[in-house]
């Protein structure tokens, strides 16, 4: 692997311990004004210092984000449907790659829908962006998305992200599920796992040790975070969960100081 790709990756995922805690904030690209992100500046510019980097779209970066704030970028390229329509497959390359460069941004991040309609052409998608990205050292970051209808199991999943290695990905992010250790251990680069529609904060804290525990190389956590009522008592618990290895339970008690 050469050196920009390298440096890049390892801006995301520390190699002091090989995890990292992405903070997601690309909702708006297909959920328009997501709760809790209505004003995203607001709520997210607080949580920053204590994110491993900041996955999020070229027109929040570039109008809601300090440019001299030092934070590793993931950026949202892919798009092209919104929550209107049924089928939210029919996704495509949304950003030149040139333009990712111009950003500075640390990888590029697209879904891949397995087993949609849309499966070839976010199969192509990815391999036509892992190219791009080869050519200027930007990481792929590939999303397992799994629509409304998809399986959220072991089966699909390790399918599904296994596919997205197998085109190029560097990094997958997908969904934890039961036998996880299933995804991982058929996946031959790092894999990090959404949080998902916001749930209490001991069960959030609970799915980012499990993943963790199972393989994991950590979270690219949304909702869960930026929806909780203790944002950045929150993401340190998910900090302190992935890269200190402190028990769920130890790390709610400290969002609540209980
Ligand atoms: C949308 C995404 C989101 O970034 C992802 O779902 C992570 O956020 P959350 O933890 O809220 O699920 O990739 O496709």
């Amino acid at each position: 692997m050469d050196y920009g790709m390298q440096n890049r990756l390892s801006r995301i995922i520390k190699p002091k311990d090989g995890k990292t805690v992405m903070l997601a904030v690309d909702h708006g690209y297909f959920m328009g004004p997501t709760a809790g992100l209505e004003n995203i500046k607001k709520s997210i510019s607080p949580l920053l210092e204590y994110a491993d980097s900041l996955m999020l779209t070229r027109g929040i970066l570039r109008t809601q984000i300090n440019p001299e704030i030092d934070i590793p970028v993931v950026l949202r390229v892919s798009g092209g449907t919104s929550i209107l329509k049924d089928d939210l497959s029919d996704e495509d390359i949304t950003v030149s790659m040139e333009d990712a460069v111009r950003l500075n941004v640390c990888a590029v991040a697209l879904s891949v829908f397995i087993g949609s309609s849309n499966e070839k052409q976010g199969i192509i998608n990815l391999s036509k962006l892992v190219d791009k990205g080869n050519k200027y050292g930007i990481p792929v970051l590939a999303v397992t998305a799994v629509g409304r209808e998809m399986a959220r199991d072991a089966r699909y999943l390790s399918l599904a992200v296994r596919i997205a290695a197998e085109t190029g990905a560097s990094i997958v992010k997908t969904y934890y599920c039961e036998d996880f250790n299933r995804v991982i251990e058929t996946c031959p680069v790092p894999v990090v796992v959404a949080g998902g529609k916001k749930t209490g904060e001991l069960e959030a804290l609970k799915l980012a040790y499990n993943a963790v525990k199972h393989g994991a190389a950590g979270v690219d956590m949304g909702r869960n975070i930026f929806q909780s009522e203790k944002p950045i008592n929150m993401i340190k618990a998910v900090k302190e969960v992935v890269h200190g290895g402190i028990s769920p339970e130890d790390a709610y008690g400290k969002i609540y100081n209980i």
